[in-house]
């Protein structure tokens, strides 16, 4: 047997006796049918009085074998196939079953009244059986510099849920959110901002032109913030501002474009790239909310710490993990980027004081009503992504070792760069501050 299955075997092992509920028939029957096995046994042993010599053997099994996996464990670590994808797999597996990672953890934005989202994990699953066949049907087959799969079912997923009566997306490049959103909603009108009009890349190759759809691109291009909202809604027949749904795709700062949501008094919204601190050309939410004051928020710059060597060691892991090097600017300035907070895919760049960052986590946690960040869709030993740092995103939607379910839900035909581009996409509800 290969580590890896093996190491799924463990996992699943361990989920299912926890789990079990999720649909997961399959495991569940052979969970089921293990347990009668064992009763059956027992119920023979003692009767012949073979019940205490056998528990002591079987606990001398299981220490032997689970040495046997941490010798493994050490090895692996320290020797150069560490760098390989499975041995990534396996430190990631084990490290995320028998350690937390201390300061390293998943910081979040608190909103207003501890509000949270109506869907549960059994309505994701539910969802991605049913979005994976359509999303095999996208025109835009390679959409590098896009969105991959995770995005795209979250941002269908929510668009389904909430039905709203008008979309509205700033930044389409080839048009494929343009074409999640229409799936998610057929006859719903959607509003496109985009400085490059889809129907240009057509001559290129494929994209998505959406014919209920308002562009406004090329010469007609307006940035998000200059919109006059009041008109489009009129022109819409839109009264209810809480029926729209805004989708952000554009890279700029994520407190601006909530400044100008706000002021227009849009209520849902969605942003692509949640980029984590240290990563990515804005200022996202997951930077603004990084605080001391959060479980998993706030950093050391401190070169001889645990997290300065925890990050070091999951840097040779995960190719989006930062260091305590690429995480500090000057003056051991952590937030944002090396204490940056950028915009507009990093052309501008502007250095804010720790007392300026910690108040924008006080506007945002103000006008918060819900926040809600969507997981991976698959641990990564099913996908074989490796770039998020798992210790830095919400648990995934299909656990590491549910193979069977992953198979299920279609997710095994997909191609595996797919699953790539994931940034913690968010979905969050605001309102005015209250007074
Ligand atoms: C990452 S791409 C969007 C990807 C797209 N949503 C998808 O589904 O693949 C970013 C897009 O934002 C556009 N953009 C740049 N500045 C913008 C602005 N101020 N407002 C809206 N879009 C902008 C870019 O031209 C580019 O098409
Ligand atoms: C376009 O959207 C309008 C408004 O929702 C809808 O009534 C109409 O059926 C849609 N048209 C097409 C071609 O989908
Ligand atoms: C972002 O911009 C800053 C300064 O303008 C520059 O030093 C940095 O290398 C840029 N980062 C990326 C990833 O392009």
């Amino acid at each position: 047997m290969s580590t890896k299955k093996m190491l799924e075997r463990v996992l699943s092992a361990r989920r299912t006796a926890q789990v079990g509920e999720e649909g997961d028939e399959d495991d569940e029957s052979k969970t089921r049918k293990q347990v009668l096995l064992a009763m059956r046994a027992t119920n023979h042993l003692t009767r012949t009085g073979y019940l205490l010599p056998c528990l002591v053997l079987g606990l001398v099994v299981i220490v032997v074998s689970s040495l046997i996996i941490h010798s493994r464990d050490l090895v692996c670590i320290s020797s150069p196939s560490a760098f390989d994808p499975v041995s990534r797999m396996r430190f990631f597996g084990f490290d995320s079953l028998e350690s937390h990672f201390g300061s390293l953890g998943v910081p979040w934005c608190r909103p207003k009244h501890g509000k949270t989202v109506e869907w549960t994990n059994k309505d994701l699953l539910k969802g991605l059986e049913e979005f994976v066949p359509i999303y095999e049907t996208r025109p835009i087959k390679n959409n590098m510099y896009g969105m991959g799969f995770d995005h795209s079912f979250g941002l269908w997923y929510i668009a389904r849920w909430l039905k709203p009566d008008l979309m509205i997306e700033s930044g389409a490049f080839k048009g494929h959110s343009t074409w999640v959103l229409r799936q998610a909603m057929p006859d719903k009108p959607i509003v496109s901002l985009t400085p490059r009009h889809p129907e240009k890349y057509l001559k290129k190759g494929p994209a998505y032109v959406d014919g209920n759809c308002t562009y406004f691109a090329g010469k007609e291009f307006v940035d998000f913030g200059s919109v006059n909202w009041g008109s489009v809604m009129k022109k819409h027949g839109v009264t209810d501002l809480s029926r729209v749904l805004i989708f952000f795709d554009d890279h700029q700062n994520e407190l601006k474009r909530l400044k100008q949501a706000l002021k227009a008094g849009f209520k849902h919204l969605v942003f692509e790239d949640n980029y984590d601190t240290g990563t990515g050309d804005h200022y996202s939410f997951r930077q603004i909310c990084d605080q001391f004051y959060i479980r998993g928020g706030g950093h050391s710059c401190f070169k001889d710490s645990d997290e300065a060597r925890i990050r070091s060691r999951r840097k040779k892991f995960w190719d989006k993990a930062v260091d305590i090097e690429e995480l500090c600017g000057p003056g051991e300035a952590w937030w944002g980027v090396k204490g940056q907070m950028r915009d507009d895919f990093n052309h501008s760049n502007k250095a804010i004081t720790y007392t300026q960052h910690f108040q924008n986590s006080r506007f945002v946690e103000s006008v918060l009503d819900v926040y809600w960040e969507l997981p991976p869709v698959a641990g990564p030993s099913l996908t074989h992504q490796t770039r998020y740092d798992p210790a830095r995103v919400s648990s995934p939607i299909v656990e590491d070792g549910r193979f069977g379910l992953f198979q299920r839900l279609g997710l095994s035909r997909l191609e595996t760069s797919v699953f790539n581009g994931y940034t913690q996409m968010v979905h969050i509800q605001i309102s005015k501050p209250e007074s």
